[in-house]
Formats: structure tokens, sequence, C-alpha cells
């Protein structure tokens, strides 16, 4: 079980320290008291980015790590995400220069394609641990960020803020987490991880505390009915609107403890509903543009009887992506990985795009 007081105490001493702040706020204003009555934000401004130095000079050598493939890549990001959650239980903080490297990695790699996208619903870690939650809710955001033109000072700065956006999760006890049916004290605590999220980042110094302000504000929703402040639409941060919806779509795409993942076809029927006004429509609008009509991630019957997952998306002919196939035409799962890009085979398509994730488990 994570202590609070270990990640909220041991950080007490940075308050004073000299570190000069080289991630600016991504908006001074909303430096305000939680209590403070919510102020109308406008999306972040350019000097939101992030200053430090992340990319290797024209005299650098090259990054070893743009040798890696997209899953070495993947798996790199959630180690060290890893071993900052590790650390942080401890009440240690992260090297800001290390993770802000590791963000970039990221970026540099979803600038070029969309391969570590793919790396979500590939990788199905038997242990949906937080870190690789926050891994890929940042490859999701950075993404959606790049989709609505965000430059790389902004992706950087969202991306940083998608990783440690639940780091207050740690705070809560398993006993809470693993509970099917919440108490109302347990509930509060739930509810209060935001804050606690905003006081650990807060407590690693003057070049974490600005992402305080967007990391309190990710369970807010476009119509208000989020919390803690009850923020909405342009009142909530650009940056915490985004990693809102990322951060959902992840969740209802994945298999939790008490259930199998949602049908990824789904999901973003629930997301894109007109009665659902949590998020904001033109988030949802590039989200739904990345996923495509075939989601990233979803279970789909060919019409060879066969069943795979999209693993990567076809922009310019959305119906045809690349299928990893899991179960073959005679109904045995696959023993080794057998991919069919439906972009070269003309005579396949999908026949059934929401094959629900139980036709896994029957199979194996
Ligand atoms: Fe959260």
């Amino acid at each position: 079980m994570f202590r609070t007081r270990q990640l909220v105490c041991s950080s007490k001493d940075l308050r004073s320290s000299n570190l000069r702040p080289s991630l600016p706020a991504p908006q001074q204003e909303e430096a305000q008291s939680q209590n403070a009555p919510p102020k109308a934000t406008a999306p972040p401004a350019p000097s939101a980015a992030p200053t430090v130095a992340v990319g290797p000079t024209s005299q650098s050598p090259p990054d070893p790590e743009s040798e890696k493939t997209a899953a070495e890549r993947y798996q790199a990001l959630m180690a060290e995400v890893q071993q900052v959650f590790d650390a942080a239980t401890k009440g240690g903080k992260p090297d800001p220069d290390k993770l802000m490297r590791t963000v970039k990695r990221a970026y540099d790699s979803l600038k070029t394609d969309d391969s570590m996208l793919t790396e979500t619903v590939r990788q199905r870690a038997s242990d949906y641990t937080w870190a690789l939650r926050a891994a890929n809710t940042a490859i999701l955001a950075i993404r959606l960020g790049l989709e609505i033109n965000y430059d790389e000072r902004r992706s950087l700065a969202l991306g940083l803020c998608a990783l440690l956006h639940d780091i207050g999760m740690l705070t809560i006890p398993e006993e809470v987490l693993n509970s099917r049916s919440l108490t109302p004290q347990q509930m509060k605590l739930i509810r209060n991880h935001p804050l606690e999220s905003k006081k650990i980042v807060e407590n690693w110094g003057e070049k974490f505390a600005w992402i305080g302000n967007v990391v309190v504000q990710v369970h807010e929703k476009y119509d208000g009915s989020g919390y803690p402040n009850s923020l909405k639409e342009d009142q909530i941060h650009e940056f915490a609107r985004i990693i809102g919806l990322t951060d959902t779509y992840e969740a209802m795409t994945h298999p939790r403890g008490d259930r199998d993942a949602h049908v990824t076809y789904n999901v973003l029927s629930q997301i894109v509903d007109l009665r659902n006004k949590e998020h904001d429509p033109r988030l949802i609008k590039a989200l739904i543009h990345i996923v495509s009509i075939f989601p990233l991630g979803s279970l789909v019957k060919l019409n060879n009887g066969s069943i795979g997952r999209v693993i990567q998306t076809n922009k310019l002919q959305s119906a045809r992506p690349l299928i990893e196939i899991l179960i073959d035409t005679q109904g045995n799962r696959m023993s080794t990985s057998q991919f069919t890009n439906l972009a070269e085979e003309p005579m396949l398509y999908i026949e059934d795009p929401g094959i629900d994730e139980s036709v896994l488990k029957q199979r194996t």
C-alpha cells in the first residue's frame, strides 16, 4: 500500500530550492487556489511549452533510442514511467530533463508514424499498472495534440502532464482500488486524487509545479459534471480536456480487474453519443480521426471467418486497416503472430467490426 505521507512530505525541502522553472506554467492565470472561483481559461499560450533542452543538436551523436523498434520504444517509455512512480512512492522526485527526453522520444516517434500508437493496443500486459495507463494516455494525448496542430513545445508539455496526471492514485490504498463497491468515504478518497496529483508535482519543485494546475483538472467534464471544481468548457485547461478524453478512451478499451475491455467499436460510440456532453466535441472529432472507423485496438471478424485486432489504421482507405490475426479461419487461437494488411488483400473485408473481447478467452 502506498503512503500519502511518503509521497508528499519528503519533498518539502524542494519548496525552497533555487531551481529555476524551465517548464513554465501553461497558464499563469490558472495558478489559483482550489477554493477560489473558477476562472475562464483559454487554450495554453505558445509560451506554455517547456524550455529544457530535449533534442540532439547538429553536433550530437544520433540518439540510440531512434534505432529501436516501436515495441522497444514503448517498453522503454513504460519502464521509465514505472521508475518515476516507484521513486515517487518512496518520496523521490524525477529528473526533469530525463523525463522530458523520454517524452521527446515518444513525440519524435509519433511525429514520424503511428507505430507507438499501435503498441498501446498491441501490448495487453496482464498487469494493468498505473505506469502502463500513464504511458498509453500520454501516447494518445501527444498524438491527439498533433492532430490539432500542436507544435513541439506544446506537445512535450502536454505529454509530460499526461504521464503524471494520475500520480495521485498512488496514494490510494489498494483495498480501495480493488473494492467493487465503494463506501462514501472511499469514493471521497478516489475523487480527491486529482488534488493529490497536484500536491505531489508541486512538491517536486518549480520545474514541475506548473503541471499541478493541469492534472487537478483532468476529471473535470465539459458539461460541468466533473470534479473537484465542476469547471466547464473553456474553464478547463485544454491539456486537461485532452488528457481527460484520452484517459477515458484508454480505460474503456483496456480490461480492468473487475471487467473485460469494452468492445472498442462501442467505446467511440459511447464517447461520441450526442447525449454524452462530457468531452469537448472538437477533441472527440480529432480522436475519431486518429482511431479511424474501425478503431485501433478493436476486434474484428473477416469474411474468411478469422478474427483479429486492428493494429494500424489506414488513413487513405479507412475500411482496410492492418489486422493482427488472433483466431484463424478454423476457430483456433494463433500460436504465432500473423498479420493481414487488408489494403493488400482485395478479397478480404471486415464482416463484423464489433467482436467482443470474451471470444479470446473462449479460445485459449
Ligand atoms: Fe485520474
